[in-house]
């Protein structure tokens, strides 16, 4: 529980300089309860307070913690140079906040990605050691050959990786495409094994991270939704990849 007044909310949510928040309210463009709020200096709870700036509702979040799904053709980089970067995808406000991708997709990749504001979240959810499982669909060039799932699942070397990278699970979707799960998340990673393998990928999808889902977030290219304390927790990596 937490108390602020309600120039420093809008501010902490990123809706602006202290200065511009207080503008706001002044004017007149921030109800709390269909109330419109003209006293900047009022304290409020902060703790599932809903207010609206504007016309539009918001939720207070302490920290962000998102899930969109990644349409082609965006770049995860802060500084996008080719296409637009993904945080164009997510309310204005959320880039003030320093909202950052957990981890990359590449611009040509598509699913799930991980959006916070929270450092230590994206520092954990994208160290190494978590062993966090990440499941891809990949559609393939050449058609999808037992040798190849094999193969993948064996391990192949990396031009610039000392020991050959495998995947956990590898299987067959259809004659070219196939599931397959990691635990790492080096560069271009599965485009990588796929043609060290000798094969390529046409298409690349992220499906799953532990244990959420796409499908059961339920997201369509370029939507995005706050992520609830019951799907944070299937992030955690003991939870299993079905
Ligand atoms: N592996 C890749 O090759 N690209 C991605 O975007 C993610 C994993």
């Amino acid at each position: 529980m937490s108390k602020h007044t309600l120039e420093r909310i809008l501010q902490s949510q990123g809706f602006g300089t202290r200065k511009f928040c207080t503008r706001l309210v002044e004017e007149g463009e921030v109800s709390i309860n269909g109330e419109v709020l003209t006293d900047t200096r009022l304290y409020l709870e902060t703790e599932g307070l809903t207010f609206s700036i504007y016309g539009e509702e918001w939720l207070f979040h302490e920290h962000l913690y998102i899930a969109l799904h990644k349409p082609v053709d965006y770049e995860c980089s802060r500084k996008p140079s080719h296409h637009p970067g993904v945080l164009s995808l997510l309310p204005e406000q959320f880039a003030a906040r320093d909202v950052q991708p957990v981890g990359r997709l590449d611009h040509d990749t598509t699913g799930l990605l991980l959006m916070s504001d929270d450092g230590a979240f994206i520092h954990a959810q994208s160290s190494p050691k978590r062993h966090v499982p990440k499941v891809y669909v990949a559609t393939t060039h050449e058609a999808v050959t037992p040798q190849l799932v094999a193969q993948l699942l064996k391990g192949v070397k990396l031009e610039d990786e000392s020991v050959p990278l495998a995947a956990v699970v590898c299987r067959q979707l259809d004659a070219h495409r196939l599931e397959i799960v990691l635990e790492q998340g080096k560069y271009h990673q599965v485009k990588r094994m796929l043609v060290a393998a000798g094969n390529h990928c046409t298409a690349l999808s992220r499906t799953q991270i532990g244990a959420l889902t796409l499908a059961d977030i339920g997201l369509n290219p370029g939507e995005w939704c706050y992520l609830s304390a019951s799907q944070l927790a299937l992030l955690a990596p003991s939870q299993t990849v079905a």
